[in-house]
């Protein structure tokens, strides 16, 4: 009978009534991971997997700086509950290391702080997949999903530029 327990033993109770085990695959390793079913993804990456590459921002979908790719399409992952991400493709920035885009925003200064710049380099990486001959306006599009508090964004649209330019020329 539930009266019967304390406070505390029922606590446990309910704490262990909605934790479930889940398999993500991020970066193309399989991991399996044990979670409440209201953690969202950016938590579970971050804090169970050890991935700080995404970054607590806004925490409601404004600014993107958590931005990772499900299923090669960019998703806010503090809107995400990390229980829908099971069975998808999960790329974090850490698995993008040396791509042309991360260099692209190197050799641009595309970044002050850095803050915003994980979330920037994974939508544009995206970007860069499925509209490999992206138009301006597309660019425009895609980057507005990301806030920088720090730069022009005239650096961040060269250096996509660049790399969405040199898909062009291949
Ligand atoms: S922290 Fe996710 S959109 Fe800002
Ligand atoms: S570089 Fe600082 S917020 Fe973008």
């Amino acid at each position: 009978m539930i009266f019967s327990k304390s406070w505390e033993e029922r606590n446990v109770l309910r704490d262990e009534r909605y934790r479930i085990t889940v398999k993500l695959k991020v970066n193309g390793e399989e991991k399996m991971v044990d979670i409440r079913t209201a953690d969202t993804l950016l938590y579970v990456l971050r804090e169970k997997l050890g991935l700080t590459g995404a970054k607590p921002g806004c925490l409601n979908g404004d600014c993107g700086a958590c931005t990772v790719g499900i299923n090669q399409r960019p998703m806010k992952s503090c809107l995400m509950l990390a229980a829908e991400a099971e069975e998808k493709e999960i790329m974090t920035i850490e698995g993008l290391k040396s791509s042309p885009m991360q260099k692209a925003f190197i050799e641009h200064f595309a970044f002050q702080c850095g803050y915003c710049t994980s979330g920037f380099i994974m939508n544009a990486h995206l970007l860069s997949k499925r509209h490999p001959s992206g138009s301006d306006d597309i660019i425009k599009e895609w980057l507005a999903s990301n806030i920088c508090r720090c730069t022009g964004y005239k650096e961040i649209e060269d250096a996509v530029k660049s790399v969405l330019h040199f898909s062009e020329r291949e």
